[in-house]
């Protein structure tokens, strides 16, 4: 997520600009820029890089003005560079935006604004907006902009600035977060609490389609029909360290719970317009391309080799094409059969762990076409690779990986149903109903996000405990290693997961009475022989807790505890199982007194052998 800040008042602007934006650092960025209005024009400073590459570049020449905004950029559309940071401009510099987010249909409004003869120098989805405010613009800052906001699709929070409207910030928000800070004589703007704490801690937090217009001595709101809206103060009373988790207290259940806007901003563009096709204008393969692979190969490290694992589930069942999915630190010693035929996906978070880089330099030396399913853009992996789908899921600040995670899976689910529609090994209505439902996957994590309570309560009681044991079948059991990694690396009792088939041929030696057993039952192709796995390990006096479906009252006679997640197609039941068990980790970490956010011998991207 990128850091917006703004300022209108008596004093420098540049002072708090360049303050908020370090305080929003360490959201993780890759360039930096500000805009500040000097009287005459609107003064534009941007970097690559970190905000002491801006610092260096404005030193001694400070721009100067009482009115300008700030940004921080992670990338999303366009590789990091000057040019791509924002604040973009239209082609006059009268008009300034910064924005946080992803406007949908911006490749459609660019190319209207060119035909009109705009000319572009960025490769963002942002710009757009700033040229179709200069198209609009009626003489009336407010209603030009709200034309704009009518124009564009997506999530965004955006400020706006105009040369011809001094003294004025205008901002708004769509799913993407924006607070106003109240000050005496002055305003401020932030994406993020933390940018403001230090100023002032009375805030209005706006809601979705909110606009406010923010000058130094009035702050006026108003809905989507432009109706004026009242608002109360919000008192903060977190400390900095608090806000930069949002008010939560650790980063990891901060993603946790960023997981539903992740997996939907992840979605978003890549399903057509009438819900009907997967789009992945990324790739552009056709079945020639496809066809012309006898081996695909899925290769990363961790929580990434474990969204890999369901990825072949998806690519194998879906499109109908063997998969091989291997840690990176192995597959390369290995002498992989790799050559012209082989298609080669790499899947980081980071972007930069140096196992997964290094396979994919082997594999391309040998001849293999590459893919790279990673959440920074500009990553040496994404460099590297041939071809790279992004997830959206923003910057991921805990070493436990999460909404990373998930948002991989979602990522693997479109990429299987793209290959299987260019195929033709689904037919079209089957593969819009797989779309409907995953359409309903962000809200289905958020209903399983709903109620942690339960939870809360087996992590005091178990998490005590030295050895848990995670078993499933098919899809369950792929989760279950992910769920063992979770609370292995943050809580550091002893996990395993099992292939919950596989216990009798040794590891059931291992359960003993009172041994904790997480039991995934989502699966129903393979429901009852996991009922049978669980039956014995209850013969053993385990204790069970399961993961099921809402509505499987059956579980529940043979297991001691159930969580149930929402219903949706057993394909998709990974993303929602798998959320009840990074909370357990979470939460039996807490009850350990464990480090959370920075568990101890790791990092959050493994850049060594
Ligand atoms: C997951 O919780 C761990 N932090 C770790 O296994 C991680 O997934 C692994 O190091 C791979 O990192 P990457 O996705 O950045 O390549």
């Amino acid at each position: 997520m990128c850091g917006i800040v703004g300022y209108v008042g008596d004093k420098q602007a540049v002072g708090f600009l360049l303050e908020g934006l370090s305080k929003l650092e360490y959201r993780g960025y890759d360039s930096a820029g500000i805009a500040v209005y000097d009287g005459q024009k609107i003064r534009v400073e941007k970097s690559v890089g970190r905000l002491a590459s801006l610092q260096d570049k404005i030193s001694g020449n400070m721009p100067v003005g009482t009115t300008g905004i700030g940004h921080t950029r992670w990338a999303t559309h366009g590789r990091p560079s000057d040019i791509n940071a924002h604040p973009h401009t239209d082609c006059s510099g009268d008009f300034v935006v910064v924005h946080n987010g992803i406007i949908e249909n911006y490749l459609t409004l660019k190319e209207e604004l060119i035909e009109r003869g705009h000319a572009f120098k960025s490769e963002t989805d942002t710009e757009v907006v700033a040229h179709l405010l200069e198209e609009v613009y009626n003489g009336d800052f407010v209603s030009s902009v709200r034309e704009v906001l009518q124009r564009i699709e997506g999530s965004y929070s955006l400020v706006f600035m105009s040369r011809r409207d001094p003294g004025t910030l205008i901002c708004t928000k769509q799913d993407n977060p924006l607070v106003i800070g109240i000050g005496n004589g002055e305003n401020f703007i932030a994406s993020d609490i933390p940018a403001i704490i230090n100023r002032t801690r009375r805030t209005f937090i706006l809601n979705d389609g909110e606009l406010a217009v923010v000058k130094k001595d009035s702050i006026k709101i108003m809905n989507r029909r432009g109706e004026p809206v009242t608002k109360k103060v919000f008192e903060v009373n977190w400390n900095a360290e608090a806000a930069e988790k949002g008010g939560y207290e650790h980063f990891m259940l901060k993603e946790i719970n960023e997981q539903p806007k992740a997996v939907r901003d992840t979605l978003s563009q890549r399903i057509s317009k009438d819900g009907q096709t997967i789009t992945l204008d990324e790739l552009k393969w056709n079945a020639d391309y496809l066809k012309s692979f006898n081996k695909i190969y899925i290769v990363a490290c961790g929580t990434a080799y474990h969204a890999g694992l369901v990825g072949k589930f998806y690519i194998e069942k879906l499109a109908r094409i063997p998969v091989t999915v291997d840690v990176a630190s192995e597959f390369r010693y290995r002498d992989p059969i790799v050559d012209e035929n082989t298609l080669l996906i790499v899947v980081s978070q980071s972007g930069e762990t140096s196992d997964t880089l290094a396979a994919l330099k082997e594999s391309k030396r040998r001849g293999a076409k590459t893919l790279a399913l990673t959440n920074v853009v500009g990553s040496s992996i994404a460099r590297e690779a041939d071809q790279v789908l992004y997830t959206w899921a923003g910057p991921e600040i805990a070493v436990a990986s999460t909404k990373a995670y998930t948002t991989q899976l979602i990522l693997f689910f479109v990429l299987a149903l793209y290959m299987a529609q260019i195929l033709g090994t689904k037919k079209p209505a089957f593969i819009a109903d797989l779309i409907a439902q995953l359409k309903n996957v962000p809200a289905q994590i958020s209903e399983t996000l709903s109620d942690v309570e339960p939870i809360k309560t087996f992590a005091k009681r178990y998490g005590f405990n030295e050895d848990v044991f995670y078993i499933g079948r098919q899809l369950d059991y792929d989760v279950a290693l992910e769920g063992a990694l979770k609370l292995k690396e943050i809580s550091y009792i002893h996990a395993e997961a099992y292939a919950a088939g596989e216990l009798k041929h040794g590891t059931l030696a291992l359960i003993v009475e009172g041994v904790p057993v997480i039991a995934l039952a989502t699966q129903k192709s393979v429901y009852e022989k996991t009922l049978s796995n669980i039956k014995e390990v209850k013969a053993r006096d385990a204790v069970v807790i399961g993961i099921a479906s809402a509505g499987d009252e059956e579980l529940s006679k043979y297991v001691d505890h159930v969580i149930h997640v929402p219903v949706t197609d057993e394909l998709l039941e990974p993303l929602l199982a798998v959320v009840p068990l990074q909370l357990l980790a979470y939460y039996a970490a807490i009850t350990r007194g464990c480090d959370v956010d920075k568990p101890r011998n790791l990092a959050k991207s493994v850049t060594v052998e």
